[in-house]
């Protein structure tokens, strides 16, 4: 049987990978699928590397979740990225409610990014693919629908200069690290697409370290943008790498054999897109089995987004995984 990493080898990418969490360790099928290199070369934490997971209160750093799961990869061989440095959300109230002034919270965002970047440099640097990884989603969702910045305590007390900010604490942290700016809703053209187009142009243009953009592709079965392969290439064609980071294609419930069908033809068409496009550097499941997947909590009435089944059978998605390499 193929694997999915092994297929995403074959054809030249980096890494098929999933998100994942440490209290979900105890399952031991789940375990074992996720243990299974053959299957996933690379994990991201769900959760455990969240800024209210990593500084509960100023700089008080917590790493025991995190390192759970970087202590797992490097046992199976896996790649690891770091998720995420600054978001909006899953932030401790002292940092939203601590009324910091400019100079203050930009302190605090630098302290955090470099903090959570140097505990974990340097581990999971496999030799054979010395510097292409790990990375790091620096800076989460920094962008509205429309293209605006999004209004968060950083923008709000900060404009968009966190941004850099952040990054070049991350770099000054591990300079190996592939820097990404991660984000939804920006897999096909638009004007939230644009915008990151514009922020990474700009962000260039000042010199400050960017590597990578990051999408998310939080799908729906059926509406998949047909601009998918356009748009991956006007990003690489920033001289950045991309990598899908977050991919689940949810259904409304309940499921049926069409939707299915029609799920399976849609993870085959974002694999191959990213397959068609040289610096499109991996794919990452927002963890591969709807056990598991955040979709449910998160979307009323839709589920059933991945392509291991709630039991960790596999489901036609799977093989649209493979087709689509
Ligand atoms: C989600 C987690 O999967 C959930 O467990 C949590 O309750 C909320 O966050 N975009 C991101 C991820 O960048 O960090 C989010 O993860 C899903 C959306």
């Amino acid at each position: 049987q193929a694997g999915l990493n092994r297929v995403a080898k074959a054809a030249g990418k980096l890494y098929f990978g999933t998100a994942t969490n440490p209290e979900q360790f105890v399952d031991a099928p789940y375990l074992t699928v996720l243990s299974n290199v053959h299957e996933f070369g690379q994990l991201t934490p769900a959760n455990s590397m969240k800024w209210d997971a990593t500084e509960p209160s100023r700089g008080v750093f917590t790493f025991d979740q995190g390192d759970k799961i970087a202590a797992l990869a490097k046992k199976n061989g896996q790649l690891l990225r770091g998720h995420n440095c600054v978001w909006h959300n899953q932030l401790p109230a002292w940092v939203t409610d601590g009324n910091f002034d400019a100079p203050t919270l930009s302190s605090i965002v630098e302290t955090h990014c470099s903090t959570i970047v140097k505990h974990y440099k340097g581990q999971i640097c496999m030799p054979y693919i010395l510097f292409r990884l790990h990375s790091w989603d620096v800076i989460n969702e920094c962008l509205n629908d429309d293209g605006t910045f999004r209004e968060d305590v950083f923008f709000n007390t900060l404009n968009t200069s966190y941004i850099a900010t952040a990054l070049r604490a991350a770099r000054r942290a591990d300079p190996k690290a592939k820097l990404y700016i991660n984000d939804f809703n920006i897999e096909g053209t638009g004007p939230k697409s644009t915008a990151l187009v514009n922020l990474v142009k700009s962000l260039k243009k000042q010199h400050v370290p960017i590597d990578g953009i990051g999408i998310q592709a939080h799908l729906i079965v059926g509406e998949v943008p047909s601009t998918l392969l356009g748009n991956f290439r006007r990003f690489t064609a920033l001289g950045v790498e991309i990598a899908v980071t977050e991919l689940d294609i949810r259904m409304t419930l309940p499921d049926t054999p069409e939707l299915r069908a029609q799920q399976k033809q849609d993870y085959r068409t974002v694999i191959e897109t990213c397959n068609a496009v040289r610096d499109c550097v991996g794919v990452t499941v927002w963890d591969f089995t709807d056990k598991y997947s955040w979709v449910p909590s998160a979307f009323d009435g839709e589920g059933d987004a991945c392509p291991w089944d709630a039991n960790i059978v596999r489901k036609p998605a799977y093989n649209g995984i493979v087709e689509g390499f």
